[in-house]
């Protein structure tokens, strides 16, 4: 069992390897577009709050569950309480992961198109009408999106197969630090844009009147959904963490990272959001694709910095998509004695599936472009059923399950087996315990007040 499963080479292969699913399309592309929807530096706000109280504490908590069993959620849940119905959380994760990938393979897929179509300069001169054609091009029409959602899943069924370890630990190391690199530059020249100062305003200077109970199910749903929390990705990395590595530093070092990376990705799209005629924050999933060539446009050098950025994206998205199906299939691995191949593919082609719906909701299929009644897109509904509120419920259930059933006390005690004492050890266990679970249980009890009672 150990020799199949494999362990992290060390610990910053773990922590390279947590950042890497932590750090993708959540932080460039959903941390923008939920912040332009709900309301600029409100949700920002929120966001931080959200990170540190209910973010950090699950972290910690699924890294340790994970590290304490050395097993995918399902058989995690059925090692530390045997004969009862925990395990379904476990299910719970791996149906949403499958979920996940479907519809953020999509996006992943919409980002390689931007690799080909930025390297070939038709973003030139920045012509704000051909920008905006471009992005039907690549998402509306019936064939692209498929074919790239397919080259997407396609090269992470292949990576899973090979093994999460040998997949995932190369990559991180030095991408992930350009792209952030990168990224600085992109903010600085977004923010000396003329006419920025506006876009600042909308993402630093918050409104409090703003703050409504969606836009606190958002910024939680963003904290868990960028730390890839509320489904066992975090608690089936934790699983091949050895022994000897300290869960709390780590993940320290993985949620600043992750959360600095959102927040510099605000700096580039807001201030230069606000200097394109026609364009507002509220533009949704294709915010980022109208606003970058954009500023691409206006840089020397942008074709070759646009390239270098669409493909660090590319990247940045992959290690994020193995993670996501990692969990279904360490599942199949262990629980079920299947070959990895095997289950990565079945589960691969699963996902390609379940995501035709989502890529052909850009245009490709009116209906699925808005739904009647909720007006809203498929691939949308996907990400607020699977990306916000499946998380939170799961992430609501593994903390009653760390608080109440493991208990606080046995999950320290995980943690301090490498013999180095948790720092902050009182203050998370008041947080997993008590404010962790009230907080998601209040927002999600003022959601349904206000859609089914009010
Ligand atoms: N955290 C990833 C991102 O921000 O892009 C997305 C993700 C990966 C969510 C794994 C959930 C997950 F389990």
């Amino acid at each position: 069992m150990e020799e199949r499963r494999g362990t992290w080479g060390s610990k910053l292969k773990f922590i390279l390897a947590a950042a890497g699913s932590a750090i993708g399309l959540g932080n460039v592309w959903r941390f923008p577009t939920y912040t332009g929807l709900h309301g600029g530096a409100a949700f920002v706000l929120v966001y931080i709050i959200a990170v540190c109280i209910v973010g950090i504490p699950l972290l910690i908590a699924e890294l340790t569950i994970g590290r304490h069993t050395q097993r995918n959620p399902v058989g995690a849940f059925k090692a530390i309480s045997p004969g009862s119905k925990w395990f379904i959380v476990g299910y719970l994760g791996i149906i949403t992961g499958v979920f996940i990938l479907s519809y953020y393979s999509v996006i992943a897929g919409w980002v390689v198109g931007y690799v080909f179509v930025t390297a070939s300069g038709s973003f030139k001169g920045g012509d704000e009408e051909l920008i905006r054609r471009i992005f039907e091009v690549v998402t509306s029409n019936p064939y692209i999106p498929i074919l790239l959602l397919f080259i997407v899943i396609a090269i992470t069924t292949y990576i899973i197969s090979r093994g999460v370890q040998k997949g995932i630990e190369g990559w991180t190391k030095v991408l992930m630090p350009l792209l952030f690199i990168l990224l600085i530059g992109l903010a600085i020249r977004s923010l000396t844009l003329h006419g920025a100062f506006k876009g600042i305003q909308f993402y630093l200077s918050p409104d409090l009147s703003k703050i409504d109970s969606m836009v606190i199910i958002g910024a939680i749903g963003q904290a868990l959904f960028s730390l890839s929390l509320g489904m066992g990705t975090m608690l089936t990395y934790g699983s091949y963490l050895s022994k000897k590595e300290d869960i709390f530093s780590s993940s320290l070092w993985v949620a600043v990272a992750d959360a600095g990376v959102a927040f510099t990705a605000g700096l580039v799209i807001f201030p230069a959001l606000f200097t394109i005629h026609g364009l507002s924050p509220e533009e949704g999933p294709s915010l980022i694709f109208k606003v970058l060539p954009v500023i691409f446009s206006k840089i020397p050098g942008g074709l070759i910095f646009g390239t270098a950025f669409f493909i660090l994206l590319t990247i940045a998205a992959i290690t994020s998509t193995i993670s996501l199906l990692e969990v279904p299939t360490a599942y199949f691995v262990d629980e079920k004695k299947w070959k990895r191949w095997k289950s990565a593919i079945l589960l691969g082609f699963i996902s390609f599936l379940l995501g035709i719906p989502s890529a052909l909701s850009m245009g490709g299929v009116k209906f699925l472009s808005s739904i009647p009644i909720i007006k809203i897109d498929f691939l949308s509904l996907m990400d607020i059923i699977w990306g916000n509120l499946s998380l939170i419920i799961g992430s609501l259930l593994i903390a009653i399950f760390v608080g109440w059933k493991w208990g606080v006390k046995n999950a320290v005690d995980e943690i301090e087996s490498t013999g180095k004492k948790f720092a902050l050890k009182n203050l998370w266990k008041v947080l997993i315990k008590f404010i962790t679970p009230l907080a998601i249980i209040i927002i999600l009890l003022n959601t349904v007040y206000n859609y089914f009672v009010k």
